[in-house]
């Protein structure tokens, strides 16, 4: 005969995971140039005027936020031509203090990759890689505690995934974009917590396979709505504990508060007319360990 055992169950703690801000260094580019005169993306409408003084005010307030957080800002410097170039996440991605250059995949970005690479240059970035395989850097890789998450189906090419996992030593894990409105992984997935392998995403923008394999690496991740992911809410940057988001993504907040993050909304409303919001203008400059 079995005996039958009750365990007392403690009930499950409802205070969130105590989290903490680690202090970062990133890249930005002020948006002296900015304008929409192409589409590369369906947020771009060449028709609708861009008010560049507007946009370079939120883009200063999103660097002055950064440095009053304490982390570290260095820039690079805008050319005329490139007007894209304020989504400084798209042009290297840098793990370990090693640069993977990018590679566009449309002619009107191909000149931001040299910008890039001239700026790690002359900062004493050594091990620089300059790619085979077409990846806009951070736009389609997210660096996690254990992998590197990587966006394909619009931008980078698949082949980049396998560029990207020799060059790094670290594990890329592939993932398919099925939805145009959310054409780079940062578009639609973003680590908030980089030593714990926490992130958020709108499973909406993967295919079913991808889906299956996010829902099996980061079970607990928050899973935003539709809505919040139109108002690009993924296009965001943690530190750990603050996470930067376009301030209209409004049900995050709540969410993300109740996982002990502080959520900070920002107005990028004059970048979203080019398709991004904080992190595509933020590129992080990841140190070696
Ligand atoms: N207009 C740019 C493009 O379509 C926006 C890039 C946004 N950057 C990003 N990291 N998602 O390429």
């Amino acid at each position: 005969m079995g005996t039958i055992r009750t365990t007392v169950r403690e009930e499950p703690s409802l205070r969130p995971t105590p989290r903490e801000a680690s202090l970062r260094r990133y890249l930005m580019c002020p948006p002296t140039h900015f304008e929409v005169t192409y589409s590369i993306n369906p947020w771009m409408d060449p028709t609708k005027p861009v008010d560049l003084p507007l946009a370079l005010a939120q883009w200063e307030d999103l660097r002055d936020r950064y440095r009053s957080l304490g982390h570290s800002v260095e820039l690079l410097d805008p050319q005329p031509g490139l007007p894209d170039m304020v989504f400084a996440a798209n042009g290297a991605t840098v793990v370990d203090g090693r640069v993977l250059g990018a590679r566009f995949a449309h002619p009107e970005r191909t000149d931001e990759a040299a910008a890039h690479r001239d700026w790690f240059r002359r900062n004493g970035y050594a091990d620089l890689w300059e790619p085979e395989h077409v990846n806009e850097g951070e736009g389609d890789f997210a660096v996690t505690a254990s992998w590197i998450l990587a966006g394909r189906g619009f931008r980078s090419s698949p082949l980049s995934h396998d560029e990207a996992q020799e060059y790094f030593g670290r594990p890329v894990i592939g993932l398919e974009l099925v939805d145009p409105r959310y054409y780079h992984l940062d578009t639609a997935l973003c680590v908030l917590d980089d030593a714990r392998d926490e992130i958020m995403y709108y499973p909406g923008a993967f295919s079913p396979g991808s889906r299956a394999v996010l829902a099996r690496l980061f079970p607990d991740a928050l899973l935003a709505t539709e809505r919040d992911a139109a108002a690009l809410g993924l296009n965001a940057v943690s530190d750990g504990l603050h996470v930067l988001l376009p301030q209209a993504a409004v049900g995050l907040l709540e969410p993300l508060r109740d996982r002990g993050f502080d959520p900070v909304g920002m107005d990028l409303s004059e970048l979203l007319k080019g398709g991004g919001s904080v992190k595509c203008c933020t590129q992080e400059l990841r140190a070696a360990a």
